[in-house]
């Protein structure tokens, strides 16, 4: 009975431990962005969060690239042992580890390109090497993910956004023109009306009044 009771207090708490460790290995695969800008920086995203978050891991990376109009993956970029190799001439010193820092137990694999060009365009790949290192055994897992890369000319975006942001202030401010007109009007509408309820009413007032006056005289007369 005793025992009982104390396994059903114990139940939330081991569930609250477990809960705790849980968020503290939080990791949400988070898509990549896909529109970099010509001549700007850009991180190529690419997340693979272990199965077991609890689970000792280590991880090597490999980054892939196809090119806007070839039809072959290149092998362009390799993270191991938290050593960086770039195997591409075309990324030669414009590549950066954005991932995870500090560890071998990677699970974010995000690059960062530098200066991108035109060129860039196309698909990337990450390929996760893993190991899962339980008490008495391994376990190899691969994980891989596409980013397809767009690259966009700065002049481009700024000419769209700026031609909605114009639009948008003309539009507000010709609504702000018609409601003010509207105003403009109905105010002098309400006006004319009230001036004519104004004489409207007076001339009631003093009807009104006159009319008091003689009863009021009746009143008088009768006492
Ligand atoms: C990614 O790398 C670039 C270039 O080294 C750096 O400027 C940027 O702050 C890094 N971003 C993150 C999230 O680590
Ligand atoms: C990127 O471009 C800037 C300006 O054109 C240049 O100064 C810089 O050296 C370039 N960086 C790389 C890594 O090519
Ligand atoms: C882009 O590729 C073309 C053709 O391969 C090459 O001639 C050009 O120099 C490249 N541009 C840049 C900025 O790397």
């Amino acid at each position: 009975m005793g025992m009982s009771a104390l396994r059903l207090l114990l139940i939330p708490g081991l569930l609250c431990a477990l809960h705790v460790s849980l968020c503290k290995a939080a990791c949400a695969e988070v898509d990549s962005d896909t529109e970099a800008v010509a001549g700007q920086g850009f991180k190529l995203g690419c997340i693979s969060c272990k199965m077991r978050g609890e689970v000792e891991g280590s991880a090597s990376v490999e980054w892939y690239f196809r090119a806007r109009g070839e039809s072959n993956f290149v092998h362009i970029y390799t993270y191991e042992d938290r050593t960086p190799t770039i195997l591409d001439e075309r990324f030669e010193d414009r590549v950066d580890w954005n991932g995870s820092k500090n560890t071998n137990d990677i699970q974010d694999a995000s690059i960062y390109l530098l200066n991108v060009t035109f060129n860039d365009s196309g698909a990337y790949r990450c390929f996760f090497n893993r190991i899962l290192t339980y008490t008495y055994y391994e376990f190899r897992t691969t994980a891989s993910k596409i980013v397809h890369l767009t690259v966009v000319a700065k002049a481009t975006r700024g000419t769209a956004s700026i031609v909605s942001e114009v639009m948008m202030y003309v539009s507000i401010i010709g609504l702000q023109l018609w409601l003010l007109v509207e105003m403009i009007y109905c105010y002098r509408k309400i006006a004319a009306a009230g001036d004519e309820a104004l004489r409207e009413s007076a001339a009631e007032y003093l009807a009104i009044a006159s009319e008091s006056k003689d009863n009021c005289a009746g009143v008088q007369v009768a006492e």
